[in-house]
């Protein structure tokens, strides 16, 4: 049955969504005082990254790594066949992933950036571009590591934070056409479409739209390239959105998907719920090239640089990655926070998409200027008042340009993601209530700068200081609403 999980309260009519799930185990959580986590969050020099978990009450970071696996995963954990080489469970795995994306080899890896690396490594050349509807911060970092350059070809719409397009992660294709004429295809080491675009909100990509990019590599022989890694939430919104997919079984889009290209790959910590990540080809050549540098850097054929364990719980997950009721949950949830957010006036990416709410970080700091980091200042302010942690997706996340002049990001978001089956309903009325507070108090934030900055990826461990304070202030005014209530 694919029906969506809602249910209407009989007093107010609200439309409720159901976690179809229960907790079997759980974590005790604390939310500190306010002046603790005044103090936590300048230790961490206004770094969400920086944190630690025990400062922390909601961790809403990321999903990677930290969806709350299933009973039949755990229960998989034991199956696991330990060995080097030959493992029963790297054969288990393949099967799995062979009946799922239709392909002829798996390469195991150990997270989604080791197979970007591996990527990389075998199909860049210094000079090259990767066109891609658009970034994810570990792919840009591994192709301009290369002397490769990224560039972004989403349609002009998807790059609106609020519009009504179902499909903001399209790439447009007529720039595709005209970019790959101008370039010629020498100079194109691969085109790459990921599925539920994480930079701009989570947005998922039509299958119409992949088809149109794969007859465009397929006719100019470039190889293409798909980042399943968001690809449940992305399955989730084709089978709802999609004309033409409303009966297809979500098994059936998953292959139709993967027949488009000639790489798939994605990192485990999304897709499957576990740690790890892999690369599926039917391609001799890619195979061979890319096994070696596996072996290198990951670890043996049949491990990858994966725990076994994780393996085995892979395969269930990737099984349950395919069931329309599973997949549904984290949307239909994202879109409940979202709905409650904007309630408040908060502004959002709409319409709501995958993996979390993304909120609009330029519209809730319009006083702050890009250059003082308004996502990353916004993310800092979320945490002092609920032990919120969020993630920075704005200029911080972004690498300077090579003049080394400040590259200003697209969209400055605050994204605070819903990990899978792991926070509840009333998590997410707090969360908003608390944002809406701050949203009232909006003009009490100001800016930040840096005090350390990391040339590759400076956003996972990077310092910055609040510009005049600002942040004592905030926390002043919290207590004067809030008195002794956390
Ligand atoms: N591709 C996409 C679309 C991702 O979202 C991520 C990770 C990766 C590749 C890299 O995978 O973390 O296993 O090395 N996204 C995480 C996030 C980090 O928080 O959104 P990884």
């Amino acid at each position: 049955m694919n029906e969506v999980k809602f249910f209407f309260n009989q007093t107010g009519g609200e439309r409720i969504p159901l976690e179809m799930h229960k907790a079997k185990m759980v974590q005790r959580l604390h939310l500190l005082p306010v002046d603790e986590r005044q103090a936590a969050i300048e230790n961490a020099g206004f770094n969400t990254f920086l944190l630690k978990n025990r400062d922390v009450f909601l961790d809403m970071l990321t999903d990677s790594g930290v969806n709350a696996m299933s009973d039949e995963q755990y229960a998989a954990l034991l199956r696991a066949d330990d060995s080097y080489a030959g493992s029963e469970t790297f054969y288990r795995l393949e099967a799995e992933l062979s009946k799922m994306f239709g392909k002829k080899y798996f390469l195991p890896a150990h997270q989604g950036r080791a197979c970007e690396h591996i990527l990389a490594k075998t199909l860049v050349k210094p000079g090259q571009a990767v066109i891609m509807n658009f970034h994810f911060t570990t792919t840009k970092a591994h192709i301009t590591l290369l002397g490769g350059k990224v560039i972004e070809l989403l349609t002009d719409e998807g790059l609106k934070v609020e519009s009504d397009i179902a499909f903001k992660g399209d790439m447009d294709i007529e720039k595709l056409k005209s970019t790959v004429q101008a370039l010629g295809k020498e100079n194109i080491a691969f085109i790459r479409v990921e599925a539920g675009t994480n930079l701009i909100g989570g947005q998922p990509v039509s299958v119409k739209n992949m088809r149109e990019v794969s007859q465009i590599c397929k006719a100019n022989g470039i190889t293409s390239v798909f980042d399943a890694s968001l690809l449940s939430d992305n399955l989730y919104f084709i089978k709802t959105r999609e004309q033409g997919y409303e009966n297809t079984e979500i098994s059936d889009i998953t292959r139709e998907i993967a027949s488009l290209f000639d790489i798939v790959y994605f990192s485990a910590r999304k897709l499957g719920c576990v740690r790890g990540g892999g690369i599926l080809t039917s391609n001799d050549e890619l195979h061979i090239a890319m096994r070696e540098l596996v072996t290198l850097y990951e670890g043996f054929l049949t491990y990858g640089g994966m725990s076994v364990k994780e393996m085995e719980a892979l395969a269930v997950g990737l099984r349950e990655a395919l069931d329309f009721n599973v997949i549904e949950q984290t949307p239909i949830f994202v879109e409940a926070l979202t709905n409650e957010l904007r309630k408040f006036g908060v502004p959002t990416v709409l319409p709501a998409g995958g993996l979390g709410c993304h909120i609009d970080a330029k519209r809730f700091l319009e006083h702050i200027p890009q250059s003082e980091y308004p996502a990353g200042a916004l993310a800092a302010a979320i945490y002092l008042v609920g032990g919120i942690r969020g993630m920075e997706r704005g200029t911080l996340s972004e690498q300077r340009n090579d003049d080394g002049s400040e590259h200003f990001a697209e969209m400055e978001l605050v994204r605070l993601a819903l990990p899978k089956r792991v926070f509840t309903l009333s998590h997410i009325k707090f969360v908003a209530d608390r944002v809406a507070w701050l949203y009232r108090n909006r003009h009490l934030i100001g800016g930040l700068e840096f005090v350390d900055e990391p040339s590759i990826l400076r956003f996972f461990f990077g310092r910055l200081r609040a510009k005049n304070d600002w942040h004592i202030r905030l926390a002043e005014a919290f207590k004067r609403d809030f008195g002794e209530s956390l």
